[in-house]
């Protein structure tokens, strides 16, 4: 034998052996999932997530945020970790962040922003290992870890405002280093993900379906193209960045089947990144430009004809609880549709439109005016309200709850359904681990 054949005889082998025992060793998850839970401990509902994280792992609760670019933990305040690197100033992870910063000791930095508060500092970048449970869609499965997953170092002052036992918040927004796409690139899955906040517990999934609640929910989904807005609306962006945000194409919007009349150039996405919708489970509630609301709410009110009563805060339009009926929908009331591109409905039902405040006795629409003062109260999270308002509707968490919702960031497309139509809800997958 030749030797060079002798050399290739003995490589082949060794990459047998070699990729073998990878096969061995290193376990692929189709997908991952995470756990959602509903905080209302502190001044504005938060939705809730958990992963472990560092050195020996310990858990960290985290506030999820759906147009967040990052993920970024208080490292100022009980962070040890035998396994937490620094990234470095001109490395290709650094590049990832867009970042324009570079620290004395050569640690690539960029913003943590607390989306809550809008309260945003420096930060250095650094990498950690970090755990997350595996599932085949049906239930849960095995804890992988990713070892070098990328986040921003926050600090107490970025973290004040967070529900009780957060410590940071985990954006699923469009950059290159959002949980979607670390964990996408991390195991070789679909750079999608799909979100299904609960009345108390949901569920977060990355990677395609099935996503097995009562049913494989997935595979009764409707879609809508995702829009980008060229201007980011957040508030530690640089000049000329666009928005990680989820952006859709609201067309108008429908009360009991009648068109409401709006002013339509509010609800497209200007050069200036001005108008359109997003979907945000910072905000609690939606909220509209002062013309939307006041044309959807007397809709609403003309439709439902029961008198309204002093509005409770932040909402404007409220009515008597005896006076509204209920069904297995929620509040029986008058559905608004929002219509998108090519007809398709994303119908607001009774449960997701209003919010019953008992001890008022009064129920009300669950809609904020952007113009009101409330807009600007901390109940409603953060916005840049007032009367022109940079989105004119965002889609609130209190709207979202029980509908799923899939974000596929290959094809840009979101998958939508309100999980009530199935007699199904975000809190029935199957934590219950295999293993
Ligand atoms: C998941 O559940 C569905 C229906 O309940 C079943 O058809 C499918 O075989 C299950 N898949 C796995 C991997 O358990
Ligand atoms: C995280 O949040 C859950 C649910 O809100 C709570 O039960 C748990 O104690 C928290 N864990 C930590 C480590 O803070
Ligand atoms: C509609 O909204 C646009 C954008 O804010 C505004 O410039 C225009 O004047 C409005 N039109 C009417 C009829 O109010
Ligand atoms: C609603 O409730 C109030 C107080 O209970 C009552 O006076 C009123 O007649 C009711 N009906 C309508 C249509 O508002
Ligand atoms: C949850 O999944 C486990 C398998 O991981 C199974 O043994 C158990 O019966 C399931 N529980 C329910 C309520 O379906």
């Amino acid at each position: 034998m030749v030797p060079s054949a002798k050399l290739f005889i003995l490589l082949t082998s060794l990459t047998l052996i070699i990729s073998f025992s990878i096969a061995q060793t290193s376990f692929k998850p189709k997908a991952l999932v995470l756990p959602i839970t509903k905080d209302t401990s502190s001044s504005t509902t938060q939705y809730i997530t958990q992963i472990k994280q560092r050195t020996p792992l310990v858990p960290i609760n985290l506030t999820l945020d759906l147009g967040g670019g990052y993920f970024w933990v208080n490292c100022e305040k009980g962070y040890v970790s035998s396994t937490s690197k620094p990234v470095l100033c001109a490395s290709s992870q650094c590049s990832l962040f867009n970042s324009h910063s570079c620290s004395d000791q050569n640690i690539c930095g960029r913003s943590p922003t607390n989306t809550v508060t809008g309260v945003s500092t420096f930060g250095d970048i650094h990498s950690d290992i970090v755990s997350v449970q595996s599932t085949n869609g049906n239930y849960s499965g095995r804890f992988v870890s990713v070892p070098n997953l990328l986040f921003i170092c926050g600090s107490n002052v970025v973290q004040k405002g967070l529900a009780k036992s957060v410590k940071g918040m985990v954006g699923l927004g469009r950059t290159k280093v959002s949980f979607p796409s670390q964990f996408s690139s991390a195991f070789s899955f679909k750079n999608k993900f799909a979100i299904c906040l609960g009345t108390s517990n949901g569920v977060l999934f990355f990677g395609d379906g099935p996503y097995l609640l009562n049913f494989d929910e997935s595979k009764v989904l409707i879609f809508t193209p995702l829009l980008t807005n060229p201007v980011s609306t957040a508030p530690s962006s640089f000049l000329g960045e666009k928005s990680v945000e989820y952006f859709i194409g609201v067309k108008s919007i429908k009360v009991s089947d009648k068109n409401v009349n709006l002013n339509t150039t509010l609800l497209s996405i200007d050069k200036n990144g001005f108008g359109g919708t997003k979907i945000s489970t910072v905000n609690p509630y939606t909220i509209m430009e002062t013309s939307i609301y006041k044309a959807v709410s007397n809709a609403f009110v003309k439709a439902l004809r029961v008198s309204t009563v002093t509005p409770v805060a932040p909402f404007g339009t409220c009515f008597a609880i005896q006076n509204v009926s209920s069904s297995r929908m929620g509040p029986d009331v008058p559905s608004i549709d929002l219509v998108l591109q090519n007809d398709v409905v994303w119908n607001i039902i009774g449960a997701n439109s209003m919010v019953s405040i008992y001890e008022k006795n009064v129920i009300c629409l669950g809609f904020v005016d952007a113009g009101s003062d409330f807009a600007k109260d901390s109940q409603v999270g953060f916005v840049v309200g007032g009367s022109k308002p940079m989105t004119s509707i965002i889609i609130g968490a209190h709207q979202l709850e029980n509908n799923l919702l899939q974000f596929d960031l290959d094809t840009s497309r979101l998958g939508f359904r309100s999980l009530f139509l199935e007699h199904d809800n975000c809190g029935n997958f199957n934590f219950t681990s295999s293993i």
